[in-house]
């Protein structure tokens, strides 16, 4: 391999660093030491830092108190790759193909954030004193909610405080094409448990006296959108804020057609809350999503029995002022009452974050969309995105600096997904883009006050 940079992505690639899963609990270690190494070789100091889960990194340039200071957030983290047998070649052994880099983490979020520790190796390397100082946080547990990083945050208040964060993890409007995603989703999770008999009963010799768990839960969940596909929970949409009118002119200017949307998703035909464009739906309008319904016989062939429980996992995806505690109780209430009292219902909150939205008219907003200018060579799309990175607004509560999402995702880059891939392209623009957003940055400490 002649390109040291794609080098270093096939490495960092290699890592099976899946949070969620407890059997790759030494991974995480060896991907945050790898991480940490990486560091150390491009010039800054660095260490590892406990955080009571999975560990993070932290890295600092060498502090000058007169300039500003930029925070880099990533995360190392990745989601599982199952299902396995969907991958055309395997999740963690990184290929190149049409000039993408195919493995799970390849966009998220491994080559993104490493585009940036890169970046930073190049003025470095030139015998370059960045323009601004800056410190990277490098965590191992976004993909499931970064749970010990709010506490993480409050403790190291002084070792990461900052005038303005630069994240890449969020998608571009189109491929190529340079995106500032000036709010997220938040996203709040629950789970629902109905049981009914104390074990599975035959369905001949039982059925038709007893609930069937699955089948009231069909119901249930057929009760949580109306038939246009609105949420029909009572208060879920009272703090939802309209859309702004600029706001609709950005969604409908983006370099994407609901035709091109369809064909990204394979879906027959798009759906959606009535008087919304597909775009608003995504990224301005709350959801509830059932990501996993489950209960019964799942094997080969028949087998006539009557289960004795069936789950359904949830996720609302919010829109700021909905505070996800109030959205969980409201759902949680809006279940318990259309469930019918022949079974029992148990529900389990999960991980929660809230919504961010930021101003792209802010001087650091256009400091971000003149860099993206430069480096794409034409003018940014100033985006929602409807996927959620809820440490965003935590860093804004706890450290009171906004972040900057610098988009280098491409829209089929696969998250999530078998096969995600990583256009090699999109990675060398990275570099260049930390780069050009420090300089940008670099710029308004110049200004006068
Ligand atoms: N990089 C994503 C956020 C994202 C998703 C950006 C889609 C652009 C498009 C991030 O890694 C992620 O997946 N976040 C989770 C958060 C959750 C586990 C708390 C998400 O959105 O599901
Ligand atoms: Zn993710």
């Amino acid at each position: 391999m002649t390109d040291p940079h794609l080098n270093d992505l096939l490495e960092f690639l290699r890592f099976p660093s899946v949070s969620t899963q407890s059997v790759h609990a030494s991974d995480m270690v060896a991907c945050a030491t790898w991480i940490r190494e990486k560091f150390l070789k491009i010039g800054l100091e660095a260490k590892i830092c406990e955080t009571g889960g999975h560990p993070a990194v932290i890295a600092h340039t060498v502090h000058d108190p007169a300039k500003r200071t930029v925070l880099i957030y990533g995360h190392y983290d990745v989601q599982p790759p199952e299902p396995l047998e969907e991958w055309k070649s395997p999740p963690f052994e990184p290929e190149i193909r049409d000039g993408r880099i195919f493995a799970r983490g390849a966009t998220d979020n491994k080559g993104q954030i490493l585009a940036h520790i890169l970046g930073m190796g190049e003025i470095l390397a030139r015998g370059e004193t960045p323009p601004v100082n800056v410190t990277f946080l490098v965590e191992g547990e976004e993909e499931t909610g970064s749970e010990h990083l709010e506490a993480f945050l409050e403790s190291h208040r002084a070792e990461l405080a900052c005038d303005v964060i630069v994240i890449s993890d969020t998608g571009m409007a189109a491929h190529a094409h340079p995106t500032l995603t000036y709010a997220l989703r938040g996203i709040a999770a629950l789970e629902c448990v109905l049981t009914g008999p104390s074990q599975d009963l035959h369905s001949g010799v039982f059925g038709g006296a007893v609930t069937n768990p699955a089948t009231a839960l069909a119901r249930l969940v057929a009760t949580l959108h109306d038939a246009d596909g609105r949420v029909a929970i009572p208060g879920f949409y009272d703090a939802v804020q309209p859309l702004a009118d600029w706001e609709r002119q950005a969604a409908d200017a983006l370099p994407i057609t609901e035709e091109q949307l369809r064909q990204l998703t394979g879906v027959p035909a798009l759906a959606g809350e009535p008087g919304y464009s597909s775009i608003e739906r995504i990224g301005a309008r709350p959801t509830v999503e059932v990501n996993g319904l489950g209960g019964g016989y799942q094997g080969e062939g028949t087998k006539t029995v009557l289960p004795r429980e069936a789950f359904a996992k949830l996720t609302m995806r919010l829109v700021p002022q909905q505070d996800p505690a109030t959205i969980l109780q409201l759902v949680g209430d809006h279940l318990k009452a259309h469930c019918p009292d022949t079974v029992r219902i148990q529900i389990t909150g999960g991980h929660c974050g809230e919504a961010y939205f930021m101003d792209p008219n802010h001087p650091d907003g256009l400091a971000a969309r003149r860099a993206l200018k430069e480096v794409f060579g034409c003018e940014p799309s100033l985006m929602r995105e409807g996927g959620s990175i809820p440490i965003v607004t935590t860093f804004k509560n706890i450290l009171g600096a906004d972040s900057l999402l610098l988009a280098l995702a491409s829209p089929d880059c696969c998250a999530h997904s078998p096969n995600e891939n990583f256009p090699i392209e999109n990675f060398h623009t990275g570099i260049r883009l930390h780069q050009a957003v420090l300089r940008e940055l670099g710029k308004a400490q110049e200004l006068p006050l």
